[in-house]
């Protein structure tokens, strides 16, 4: 156990390699919006406890029961619209816009609580939960939480005003691919940075997961802020025991 003078001492020297750093990435998970009330996938009160993931987040699972999964997208867009981002996701926005160039987020949400909360370099790997694509032609419309339910209602699946066909959330489901020009961006931004701060995650799912190694491959600082171990705290230099809306913003300003 760390002493308080220890923590103290640790907590400086991250606030000053972030001081010099000259990219810093943030790779982010369910967690960080946590404290926003959006329930995260893995533990105690996970989703995946409640719900079958390869019924309600798979590819399969849509194309035999598309009502069933638009119900369960429906609902989280519900609560997402009602939440708002917490000072986890503000400390990361304000600390880009005080060094341009400097940060950039790769997030596996698609809750688009870091936009809310002002980052403007976001790279959205599992996609946008207020996004519809079209299983037809490909149609893709990029919504966000103040117009989706005007554009579309509760009592039916999204058609596509191209072709009529029924549309999909544009969001990463269980059996896809990650969008390629994402999945480029952010092995580039990984593998280009100097201090990589891995926030809310669990790091269970590929191929996000492996992010860090690309970091690691550039001789990165590894910097977990999470209330608990993950499988990949091994390879971490500082893990912050915490929340995100804790942390964050001691560690950033
Ligand atoms: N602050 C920071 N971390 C937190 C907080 C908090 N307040 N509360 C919980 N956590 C941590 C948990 O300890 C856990 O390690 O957040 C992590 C959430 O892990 P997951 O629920 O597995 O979420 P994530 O890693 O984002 O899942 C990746 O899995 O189901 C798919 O597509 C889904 O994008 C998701 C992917």
């Amino acid at each position: 156990m760390m002493s308080n003078n220890e923590h103290s001492e640790i907590i400086s020297h991250v606030r000053s390699l972030v001081k010099d750093a000259k990219k810093i990435v943030f790779f982010t998970g369910a967690g960080i919006s946590r404290e926003s009330g959006i329930p995260t996938f893995r533990g105690e009160e996970g989703l995946w406890k409640k719900y079958d993931p390869t019924k309600l987040a798979s590819f399969s699972g849509f194309i035999s029961e598309p009502e069933l999964v638009w119900e369960f997208f429906y609902s989280r867009q519900r609560l997402i619209c009602q939440a708002n981002y917490n000072e986890g996701h503000k400390a990361i926005a304000v600390l880009e816009a005080n060094r341009p160039g400097v940060c950039s987020v790769l997030t596996q949400n698609i809750d688009r609580l870091h936009q809310r909360a002002g980052s403007k370099d976001v790279v959205e790997l599992h996609g946008n939960i207020f996004g519809v694509i079209c299983m037809e032609c490909g149609f893709e419309e990029r919504l966000d939480h103040l117009d989706f339910f005007t554009r579309f209602s509760e009592s039916s699946i999204p058609k596509c005003s191209i072709c009529d066909n029924i549309m999909k959330p544009s969001v990463v489901l269980f059996e896809e691919s990650l969008p390629a020009n994402e999945w480029q961006k952010a092995m580039y931004l990984s593998g280009n940075c100097d201090l990589m701060f891995i926030v809310g995650s669990s790091l269970n799912v590929s191929p996000a997961n492996t992010l860090p190694y690309y970091a690691l491959r550039n001789k990165a600082t590894l910097i977990e802020v999470n209330p608990n171990e993950t499988e990949m705290t091994y390879l971490m230099n500082y893990s912050f025991r915490g929340s995100a809306a804790e942390y964050l913003p001691i560690l950033l300003t």
